[in-house]
């Protein structure tokens, strides 16, 4: 939360911080805030802060700065945690010859807040990161160094931050803990950023800032080194994308590109792990043993990732029988699981950073459990803390609301299952064969869902009007339709439920009256009949009904006012058709009530505090 970018170079510092933080955007945008050396030679640091989106401070640079551009700067787009949306409250902030940015939290900032005042300083806004300014500048004495060991150690929390000392101009130093910042180099300057996308228009090679490490960017060089004072060479890691994949490229919105985009993403995160037409993780480096001996698997995840887990567990118990449960990573971390050896604990984060998750995977490293991170971005805090990695290949996710993100993590969910069911030679080879066949499958099934947008768009004009819909469904449908109501409240802000279709009659179904919308999913050939029976229920109630089925079955017209209908396949694909019903519906919807869809309110790409 929070997105964060430093520039020193030879170019216009005000324009790359806008366009940095522009791209940076999806990670908080209640306010944005942009602090430069006015002049490279002057004991002197300008701020400029803006409420609302980045756009805002844009217009604010550049009725400042007309002439000579600043050639140094770091710029902010705000997610508030401390203190309300205002211009005091959003970065940078600063104190005496302190200026700084923040992502994360400062869990002891009270505290330090009172020893503070103890000496007379008092912060003017309410935010942790200006008490964290605070800190830096009281052991400010001429070393820079000095004095961000000397605050870190007191700092508890998290962070990643830019800070620029007004009597070294030019220069940016940064530090993190727990929070994400990847640095660049090109022939036009020195970068930081929470996000390698921020610097993808200068170039392709980054590295991430090791944690702890205070790195000095002057338009030249980047330096880092230790609490010693040692040197660290960071490791230079490619970026495999292309930049228009961090682009509209043409469609409304991201997340409208990002649902198309989804056969692409599959097809890239499923081709590679396919060896004779089996799963086969050998190129990730995933060895066997992983999946043996095992006594237990939990899943951690938090939002749409959790629900990839719930379909991950219907998998894997499917075929392994091995119990599996999925756990909602703020409460595993606190719940005193029960974790061993032979317990393999598996995280799924499209970010890679979310703070819940990160501490369950670390606290199920600590216990002594395996470890499988399933992430989509590169050497994120997740992939570093599990003991294996299986990347998600969906390239960059923007939209908020996450699409192609979910539906590689649930192919990757489908190839774990598959691969265990043959390393514990619980199914035969020819058995896993036909499987990736039918996943593959998949994804022209789900081309020919991309193409159903206007029918559904169509049923949305009732969606729309709601203030209450309900989502049912059994087994796999029951997960799916959790992830359908997440969508929907996301971007259209229309609250929803979803249910096991049988439990709604345990008290959830005196809210059915006339045309409330139950959108119901009945893919499922054992339980069929039973979620026909559950929507005759809501039907009688005069529930407006959107029937999703596969293509074969004999539907009553009279039992639902919409019947989508999947291509003819095998029901344990139909999760990637019916993830594109749901995600056309909540898109749809927030585009009928004229809302952001991309960065809905309240909410951040990246949820890295607790
Ligand atoms: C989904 O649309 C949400 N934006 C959210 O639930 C998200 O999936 C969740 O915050 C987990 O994020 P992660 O995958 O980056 O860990």
């Amino acid at each position: 939360m929070c997105g964060i970018i430093g520039y020193t170079g030879i170019l216009n510092a005000g324009q790359i911080i806008i366009d940095g933080l522009m791209s940076l955007e999806y990670r908080g945008y209640d306010s944005a805030g942009f602090a430069y050396f006015p002049d490279n030679n002057t004991d002197k640091i300008e701020v400029i802060k803006s409420t609302g989106k980045v756009c805002n401070l844009e217009n604010k640079i550049h009725e400042n700065i007309k002439e000579n551009h600043p050639l140094c700067g770091i710029g902010h787009t705000r997610w508030a945690t401390h203190g309300g949306v205002s211009e005091t409250n959003s970065h940078p902030h600063s104190s005496g010859k302190v200026t700084l940015i923040h992502n994360g939290i400062i869990e002891n900032y009270q505290e330090l807040a009172n020893k503070m005042a103890a000496k007379s300083k008092y912060p003017v806004s309410q935010t942790d990161t200006e008490i964290a300014a605070m800190v830096i500048d009281s052991y400010y004495n001429g070393d820079p160094y000095e004095a961000i060991k000397n605050a870190c150690n007191e700092l508890d929390g998290s962070y990643a931050f830019c800070i620029m000392f007004s009597d070294i101009p030019g220069c940016i130093f940064s530090i993190r803990k727990n929070s994400p910042l990847v640095g660049a180099v090109c022939d036009e300057g020195s970068f930081v950023a929470s996000d390698v996308v921020a610097v993808i228009d200068y170039t392709k090679e980054y590295f991430i800032l090791p944690e702890m490490t205070i790195a000095k960017l002057t338009k030249d060089s980047f330096e880092i080194c230790d609490f010693d004072g040692n040197e660290i060479i960071p490791e230079i890691m490619h970026i495999n994308w292309d930049i228009a994949a961090a682009k509209k490229g043409g469609y409304d919105h991201f997340m409208l590109k990002e649902i198309h985009e989804q056969p692409e993403a599959l097809l890239k995160t499923i081709a590679p792990r396919i060896v004779n037409n089996l799963p086969d993780f050998s190129n990730d480096g995933v060895d066997d043993s992983l999946f043996t001996g095992l006594s237990r698997i939990v899943i951690v995840a938090c939002g749409t990732a959790m629900h990839a887990g719930m379909l991950g567990k219907i998998m894997i118990e499917k075929y392994t029988r091995i119990p599996v449960s999925v756990d909602i990573a703020s409460e595993f971390r606190y719940a005193d699981p029960i974790l061993d050896e032979n317990t393999l604990v598996i995280a799924i984060s499209q970010s890679g950073e979310t703070a819940d998750t990160l501490a369950a995977i670390k606290l199920a490293k600590n216990a002594n459990a395996r470890t499988l991170a399933v992430v989509n971005v590169k050497g994120s805090a997740i992939a570093r803390e599990s003991e294996y990695v299986l990347y998600t290949h969906a390239g960059p996710e923007i939209s908020v609301a996450s699409t192609k993100a979910y539906t590689v993590q649930l192919a990757i969910m489908y190839l774990i299952a598959y691969r265990m069911a043959l390393v514990n030679k619980l199914a035969d080879e020819s058995v896993i064969s036909l499987k990736i066949s039918g996943l593959l499958d998949s994804m022209d099934k789900m081309k020919k869902m991309l193409e159903m947008d206007e029918e559904l768009y169509l049923i949305t004009s009732k969606i729309k009007k709601a203030d209450n819909i309900f989502y049912l469904g059994r087994g796999i449908d029951y997960a799916i339709a959790c992830e359908g109501s997440l969508k929907l409240k996301e971007i259209s802000y229309i609250h929803s439920e979803a249910y096991a279709a049988g439990e709604l009659k345990h008290g959830t179904i005196s809210l059915i009256v006339d045309n409330v919308p139950v959108i119901a999913f009945a893919t499922q050939d054992n339980v069929y009949q039973k979620v026909i029976s559950n929507v005759v229920e809501v039907r009688s109630r005069g529930a407006y009904v959107i029937l999703v089925t596969k293509a074969g079955k004999h539907v009553d017209t009279t039992l639902c006012d919409h019947h989508i209908v999947l291509p003819r396949m095998d029901e344990e694909y139909t999760p990637f058709c019916t993830a594109v019903v749901l995600q056309y519906l909540a898109y749809y919807t927030a585009i009928r009530k004229d809302l952001n869809v991309d960065q809905p309110r309240n909410l951040a790409k990246s949820v890295t505090v607790e």
